[in-house]
């Protein structure tokens, strides 16, 4: 295989221009992929998506490949911005469009939305997340045994509701979870299935999570974009003239940060134990296990200039009898928090963060969060 040596340079130049220098798909920098069938520039991970098309799209290494001059021609004729113009012309609000950092599943449903089902070019049929009304079965772990079960839901825009029921015929929902208390998010590791969702709502003041899955991709990225869309329409009852633009980041709640770290009690006198810490903005909650129903307790983390601080190490006279050595100590108005982290980066990036919540002034809704805490604990 010789190299097209012309074919190669003027492939290199229109990866020079503005907007081919990031990933079509997933924005990723420095796409080193290029599809011959469609013209776009993309990274790796997308390329791979790509080539599982329905009818495989040819996909080329920009460095590596062979390419002949009018598959050069074509990558010039077109390019990202172009495909963008139409394969995106109209993307929903409410469509989470998936980043390089989000899972696989997400960006394989995105690509194969975009290119293949063509749901966002100008002459779109009208979309199905859009119908305001979504049932079927998805598998839910149960609260108590941990185990997988299939489940009846029902998503309701009229009610703003999604609910679901323990039988196929039954009348009476299991739970009804009001849609404007809802996150969802995609937890494919914690959960232990490549179409793993969370779903964490308000119940009784407490933040409940639920797992599920579909062993379809499809089918559980469909539920995720028909909720938001709910979810949406919601939004724009509640904040009348408001922008898209400025609604669109109340969808998207994704966990600041989640790992484990050991912690002692209140007396500080009962040793350190392991748990699963989730930060979901203000709100440190920790678990016994990753994925239980509720929180086992949680941490305000306020302002600096209302008493609040984290620091390395734990306090001198602590009888330290966790594995882990990397102490973190969290001061509140009401008592110290003692932590322990497996790794020192780990305690650096748990204390990067904790940090630039305490560094930031808080809304006047964390006012109020912060009083409904001290009013519980
Ligand atoms: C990308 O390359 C194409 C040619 O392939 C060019 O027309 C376009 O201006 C470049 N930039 C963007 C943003 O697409
Ligand atoms: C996944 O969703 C499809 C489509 O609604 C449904 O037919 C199937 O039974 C679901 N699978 C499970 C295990 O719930
Ligand atoms: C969901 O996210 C919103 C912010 O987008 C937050 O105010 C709310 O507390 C979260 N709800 C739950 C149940 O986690
Ligand atoms: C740690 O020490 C406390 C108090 O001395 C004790 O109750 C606890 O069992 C110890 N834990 C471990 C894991 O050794
Ligand atoms: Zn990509």
């Amino acid at each position: 295989m010789t190299i097209n040596e012309r074919a190669a340079r003027a492939l290199k130049e229109i990866l020079k221009r503005p907007g081919n220098d990031t990933c079509a798909d997933c924005g990723s920098p420095d796409p080193e992929w290029g599809s011959c069938s469609l013209g776009v520039f993309i990274c790796l991970a997308c390329s791979g998506i790509h080539r599982n098309f329905q009818s495989p799209a040819k996909v080329k290494s920009v460095r590596l490949s062979r390419w002949e001059d009018s598959e050069v021609q074509f990558m010039a004729e077109n390019g990202n911005e172009v495909a963008r113009s139409k394969y995106e012309a109209q993307v929903p609000v409410y469509y989470y469009k998936p980043t390089h950092k989000d899972c696989q599943v997400l960006k394989e449903q995105w690509i194969k939305a975009k290119y293949e089902r063509l749901e966002f070019t100008v002459d779109r049929k009208p979309l199905l997340y859009e119908e305001g009304t979504r049932e079927g079965p998805l598998m839910k772990r149960g609260r108590d045994n941990g185990q997988f079960l299939t489940r009846r839901f029902v998503l309701s825009e009229r009610e703003g509701t999604l609910k679901y029921f323990t039988k196929t015929d039954a009348k009476e929902p299991k739970a009804i979870i009001k849609v404007d208390t809802i996150n969802a998010s995609f937890q494919p590791e914690k959960i232990g299935n490549p179409n793993g969702l969370q779903i964490t709502y308000l119940k009784d003041f407490n933040t409940r999570n639920i797992f599920l899955y579909n062993e379809s991709s499809k089918e559980i990225v469909d539920w995720f974009n028909s909720i938001r869309a709910v979810q949406l329409h919601y939004l724009k009852v509640a904040f009348p003239g408001a922008s898209d633009v400025e609604l669109k980041p109340k969808l998207t709640r994704n966990f600041l940060k989640e790992g484990y770290m050991e912690k002692t009690g209140p007396r500080q006198t009962e040793g350190f134990k392991k748990r699963w810490f989730t930060l979901d903005h203000r709100r440190l909650m920790y678990f016994k296990d990753p994925l239980d129903a509720f929180a086992k307790g949680e941490v305000f983390l306020g302002h600096k200039d209302l008493g609040y601080s984290a620091s390395a190490g734990l306090p001198p006279n602590t009888h330290c009898n966790g594995t882990w050595q990397n102490g973190i100590t969290i001061q509140t108005p009401d008592r110290s928090y003692l932590f322990t982290c497996e790794t020192e980066v780990e305690q650096q990036d748990w204390l990067k963060h904790f940090n630039e919540l305490i560094n930031t002034v808080m809304s006047p809704q964390e006012y109020s969060m912060e009083a409904l805490f001290k009013h519980r604990h």
